[in-house]
């Protein structure tokens, strides 16, 4: 039993520390940016930026022409990794996060081209974590958003709600954030990852 109960403080000690937060987010006019930088504030997580490898690209110019070309390139053919615009480089871990966040613009009722690209890689490998997903557009609602993510990290544990921030709110933010990190139960979404590890821990070691 004293065994048992220490092995319950150590696990309880030890959850407050493992559980880690991965934020990836793409931002083309500083948005989803401004939203990241609020999420940063109020929680602890690793945040990276996903960034086309080509630089100085104007994807509004000429009615968003090359925005909705990239689109269409992946609606063709969403299986093919050339369908996706190149990326730079990211240097992540995947296997120490228990959530990932997943933050990006909208364009034309899809996800942005250049986060499409990131989960295309990545999202295989972000199975059986929690999953958010949070999205920034002028008017138009999100599924479309929500579809493309499930889509491309098929194995992922979706938390809901989404959250949804129009252009026009982004100065709210911060308060926006803070209540969605309440509707999803982020605290306790956290807490029972780590004592979920902490337990397998336990077990491996008994
Ligand atoms: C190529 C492109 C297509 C877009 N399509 C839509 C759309 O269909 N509906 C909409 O409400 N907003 C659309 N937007 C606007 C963005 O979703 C919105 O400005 C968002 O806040 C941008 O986030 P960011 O500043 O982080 O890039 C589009 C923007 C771009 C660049």
């Amino acid at each position: 039993m004293k065994a048992i109960m220490i092995a319950m403080a150590v696990m309880l000690g030890a959850s407050a520390a493992s559980a880690k937060t991965l934020v990836a987010y793409y931002s083309y006019t500083n948005n989803v940016e401004r939203i990241v930088t609020e999420l940063g504030a109020q929680i602890e997580a690793d945040i990276i930026e996903i960034e086309p490898a080509e630089k100085g690209l104007d994807y509004a110019a000429n009615n968003y022409a090359l925005g909705t070309e990239l689109l269409n390139a992946i609606r063709t053919n969403p299986d093919d990794a050339s369908s996706y615009p190149a990326i730079d480089d990211v240097d992540i871990y995947m296997s120490q996060y228990d959530m990932v966040i997943i933050a990006a613009p909208l364009w034309w009722s899809q996800m942005a081209a250049p986060m499409q690209t990131f989960l295309f890689h990545y999202g295989p490998q972000m199975a059986g974590k929690n999953i958010g997903v949070i999205v920034s557009s002028a008017s138009s609602g999100i599924s479309g958003v929500v579809a493309d993510a499930k889509r491309l990290i098929p194995g992922g544990n979706f938390i809901e709600p989404n959250l949804w921030i129009r252009s026009s709110q982004t100065a709210n933010a911060r308060s926006l954030v803070a209540a969605w990190l309440e509707d999803i139960h982020y605290s306790r979404l956290m807490s029972f990852s780590s004592l979920l590890f902490s337990s397998l821990l336990f077990i491996n070691l008994s």
